[in-house]
């Protein structure tokens, strides 16, 4: 469409960040459909700068840099919290904090905000979306309101920039990057050029007066505000809260960290007093059935580092159409579609007539092949109307053959079943050398799948 003014205008991909000319439907920078987002082009004037870290003017050599102070972790004392962030916030460290709205991520920075400013120290919580009042309703709701907590509703950076000039916080919480306005751009905030302009300022304010600074960003699916993924590179450590809304546990899950190792979770539980952690995530996921049920196994999942004891359910019922149903929560159907089929196969149950149900307690998603085994377990036990003794857990990857493949970190999934009261585990055979085994844990060692569902007590007869 021809502009009837001078003003130019870009096309901007809201999830990768590439700019075009004009408009496509699928952005060549990144595949994407309908992600492209006009944004007026702003014409060049010279007092605009673009936020950049701002070095020294001549080369210097590292070993003169003094990174004492630098290397100080600061805890937030909250186990679950200082373990995604690999040991507490860095001075001057900008962490993003994505979410879907509503999943908690204001009500986590606030509660971090109290914690800190109880010990002491100064902190500064800038709102764009919330008014004051609201945002003192949430603190009495989750404890008294101390008062080293300050506090702004501010959308203009320029503003925001000038406060904490003036108030020189030892934290910084920006609720959130998309209501932000960075000086000199006039285009709207949450548009792509905004989000990635006041987040540059933002990050050259926390380096400079060393700040640990928390941004929240949302994110969402229909790609219309600026996504924080375009946001990621620019950041030193990538959080992303989420959880199923319909369950109360929340994952706090690290994805990127310049200070710390990655693809640790915290696991949290929402109360009305705010987000409490779970320091023994198992037992939310594991089930409490009176005695021995068919169609019900646990089995020790890793997320992160962690190992959490999972329950895996199936129903398996004569099916009456003529494509069974295959029905999936918490596990990829076309994993479940993979899996029916090799113990169709290699175990000779005639699973094409069934409908297949298959349900990860506790709303957790499980994407690691070590729960192979465990689904086919509780399909056959369902199947079967058999029972697993309540005492047994088993893992394993299971490939298309029936063989039965190792998965990592067996020691810690085994000492996890061990401490939660497990007396037998089946694992892959191959995956056993070298590990020191738990005391009072009968270790079954199998290669393939029908040794394995003989182990648990599932044959016939
Ligand atoms: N009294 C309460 N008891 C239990 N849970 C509550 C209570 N009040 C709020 N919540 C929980 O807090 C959630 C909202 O938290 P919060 O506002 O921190 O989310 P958010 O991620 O910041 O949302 P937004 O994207 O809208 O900013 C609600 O979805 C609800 O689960
Ligand atoms: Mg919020």
């Amino acid at each position: 469409m021809p502009a009837k003014t001078k003003q130019k205008s870009e096309y901007v991909c809201s999830s990768c960040g590439h700019i075009s000319i004009r408009w496509f439907g699928k952005c060549p920078g990144c595949g994407a459909w309908d992600t492209l987002v006009e944004e007026k082009v702003e014409p060049a004037s010279k007092e605009k700068s673009h936020a950049m870290l701002s070095g020294s003017d001549a080369p210097v050599p590292l070993s003169r840099i003094d990174a004492s102070d630098h290397e100080a972790r600061i805890p937030i004392d909250v186990e679950e919290l200082d373990r995604v962030l690999g040991g507490g916030l860095v001075a001057g460290g900008l962490v993003l904090l994505g979410g879907e709205p509503g999943i908690g991520k204001s009500t986590l920075l606030l509660q971090i905000l109290m914690r800190l400013s109880r010990r002491g120290m100064k902190v500064f919580y800038v709102s764009g979306e919330e008014s004051l009042t609201q945002i003192r309703m949430r603190a009495e709701r989750l404890g008294k309101c101390p008062e080293g907590l300050w506090s702004m509703c501010e959308c203009s950076l320029e503003k925001i920039q000038a406060a904490i000039k003036e108030l020189e916080p030892q934290f910084l919480a920006i609720d959130s990057i998309q209501t932000m306005s960075a000086p000199g751009l006039s285009s709207a905030p949450g548009s792509v050029a905004q989000v990635r302009e006041s987040t540059a300022h933002i990050m050259q304010m926390a380096k400079s007066m060393a700040i640990p600074t928390v941004i929240v960003g949302h994110v969402t699916k229909d790609g219309a505000i600026a996504g924080p993924r375009v946001l990621e590179h620019l950041v030193d450590t990538v959080l992303y809260f989420e959880g199923d809304r319909s369950h109360s546990f929340r994952l706090l899950r690290t994805v990127k960290n310049r200070y710390g190792p990655t693809f640790e979770i915290g696991v949290f539980e929402m109360t009305e007093g705010g987000l409490r952690q779970v320091t023994n995530p198992s037992k939310l996921f594991m089930g409490s059935h009176a005695g021995p049920v068919a169609g019900a196994v646990t089995v020790p999942c890793l997320e992160g580092t962690r190992p959490l004891m999972v329950e895996i359910q199936a129903l398996v019922t004569p099916s009456h159409m003529a494509m069974p149903r295959r029905t999936t929560t918490g596990i990829d159907s076309n994993r479940l579609a993979m899996l029916v089929a090799v113990a169709q196969r290699q175990l000779g149950l005639p699973l094409h007539e069934q409908d297949i149900f298959v349900n990860v307690a506790g709303g957790l998603k499980i994407t690691e092949p070590a729960a192979d085994l465990g689904i086919i377990a509780a399909i056959v036990s369902s199947f079967m109307e058999k029972p697993i003794a309540p005492t047994a857990a088993l893992f394993g990857e299971t490939g298309l053959t029936g063989e039965v493949r190792p998965v990592g970190r067996t020691e810690l999934r085994l000492k996890e079943a061990a401490r939660l009261g497990f007396t037998s585990c089946t694992v892959p055979a191959s995956g056993l050398s070298g590990i020191s085994m738990p005391e009072g844990m009968e270790i079954l060692p199998v290669r393939n799948l029908a040794d394995a569902v003989e182990t648990v007590g599932l044959t016939a007869g």
